[in-house]
């Protein structure tokens, strides 16, 4: 009787996976490398931690746990992105079949993924890239997955995928085959993208409403909690709301973090992504780049003695925080879902965009009810943008947005993503840019030619400007 299921890697996330596949019945396979010091192998201590794992197998051998499946073999890698994870493909090579799937569910940058795929076909073995988020509760309860790679391999595994992801308003499966390749880790990468943007907007928020407008933390989560309850939604806004009612003795436990900003490189991947396919995805880089500012602390305190900031109080009302962040989340959503639709169509990946945000709906750290208005309005629209419900959003909230960023900076707050999503749509919405002097400086100094207004498709001119 041999296992339906591998899992490698009984990190965090991996041991949320294994008990959530062998809560839902089915027969898995466990391995974790052998750590030296420790007594018993990991994965048999893991297994006798948990009732619903008394099915399951443990090993600390690779050939044993490999050979503990049934053809065609179905093993996923739940082990650190990078190295670890080509480490892990050439260990089990030997042992594999041809037909065999190697699944990989790490945050792994999808041009690895790309050469893996290449890689293993080779060989005869399909490798599937697959998004997994919702951290650890959500990989125990019903995480959402991004599948990318063959769609014969994604059929052989899609009843185990789809029966531990977490469900859509709908009651359907928060996981389904989006495309080949990387395109599974590459829409995870840009999900990430939009969460530090999401992240970095309410800690902007956070701070207009803690210092300018001094109020403190357990009523900014009062106001948090009646945002969530209309379209404002959000995981992510919810768990903040948490985070502000924490206290550590008599502190809010908030304030005892340390201002420094970490990241595991999915922001980083994504602004490099975004750039070189030539999407402006300017909110979040400035939400990565604010993570990169923070990480210079001393600096920081230095200049911070040096030019010794005051910051104002706000006058303008909360109503208008509200919705200057409601309009940033629409610029910051239209950036990541332009930046799946250039990687749709750079790499042939054929992506539904609307598809794509059903699956975000739940089980994901960007689930909100945003994305859930998404999904019907990305079955018709291309550019959300353009949708007349979404304009109407956005004109509602511009003047208030407006106001929010020129008050703050004139209040000297840093506010990075606000400005970028304001910024950005008012460049979006230009019909006459500035870019024609960007042409002429180009063709003054390096004659590289522009072209004229009654003529966009045309011939390029010079002129000699000297
Ligand atoms: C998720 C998260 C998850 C994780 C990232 C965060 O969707 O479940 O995105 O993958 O929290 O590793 O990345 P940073 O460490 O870069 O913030």
């Amino acid at each position: 009787n041999k296992s339906e299921f591998g899992l490698i890697g009984l990190g965090v996330m991996g041991k949320s996976l294994c008990r959530n596949l062998a809560g839902k019945g089915f027969y898995i396979s466990m391995y974790n490398r052998h750590v030296d010091g420790k007594e018993e192998d990991i994965a048999l201590t893991f297994k006798k931690d948990f009732p619903e794992l008394h099915t399951a197998k443990a090993f600390d051998k690779m050939q044993a746990f490999v050979h503990s499946l049934q053809t065609p073999r179905k093993i996923m890698l739940m082990v650190n992105a990078g190295k670890a994870v080509d480490q892990v493909i050439e260990e089990i090579l030997p042992f594999m079949s041809t037909g065999d799937i190697v699944i990989d569910g790490g945050n792994s940058y999808y041009l690895d993924t790309q050469r893996r795929y290449e890689y293993l076909k080779e060989k005869g073995i399909s490798f599937m890239g697959v998004g997994v988020s919702g951290g650890e509760e959500g990989a125990l309860q019903g995480p959402s997955l991004m599948p990318g790679g063959d769609p014969d391999a994604y059929d052989k595994i899609k009843g185990y995928l789809e029966t531990i992801s977490a469900r859509d308003p709908d009651g359907n499966a928060c996981c389904s085959y989006l495309g080949k390749g990387g395109a599974g880790h590459f829409i995870k990468m840009a999900h990430n993208g939009v969460e530090y943007s999401e992240m970095q907007l309410i800690a902007e928020v956070y701070q207009l409403l803690r210092q300018g407008k001094n109020m403190q933390p357990d009523k900014i989560a009062d106001l948090f909690e009646e945002w969530c309850q209309g379209e404002l939604n959000s995981y992510l806004l919810e768990i903040t709301a948490k985070i502000l009612r924490r206290k550590e003795g008599n502190n809010w436990l908030i304030d005892l973090i340390l201002d420094k900003a970490a990241n595991k490189g999915t922001g980083n991947w994504t602004t490099v992504a975004a750039s070189q396919l030539g999407i402006p995805a300017t909110v979040l880089t400035s939400a990565l780049y604010s993570r990169y500012i923070s990480a210079f602390k001393s600096s920081r305190e230095k200049a911070s003695a040096l030019y010794s900031p005051e910051k104002l109080s706000l006058e303008l009302p909360i109503v208008h925080i509200k919705n200057a962040y409601r309009f940033a989340r629409i610029i910051n959503h239209h950036q990541g879902i332009s930046l799946l639709k250039e990687a749709s169509e750079s790499y042939a990946w054929e992506l539904d965009m609307s598809e794509i945000c059903r699956i975000w709906t739940n089980g994901c750290i960007i689930r909100s009810a945003f994305i859930e208005t998404l999904v019907p309005l990305l079955k018709k629209e291309k550019d959300i943008l353009l949708n007349a419900h979404i304009a109407g959003m956005l004109k509602e909230s511009y003047a208030a947005i407006t106001q929010t960023v020129s008050e703050a900076v004139l209040g000297h707050y840093p506010i990075p993503c606000l400005t970028a999503a304001l910024n950005y749509f008012n460049s979006y919405k230009e019909d006459r840019s500035n870019a024609n002097m960007i042409q002429a400086q180009r063709d003054f100094f390096g004659a590289h030619g522009y072209r004229k207004n009654d003529d966009p498709e045309g011939d390029l001119h010079h002129t000699n400007w000297s």
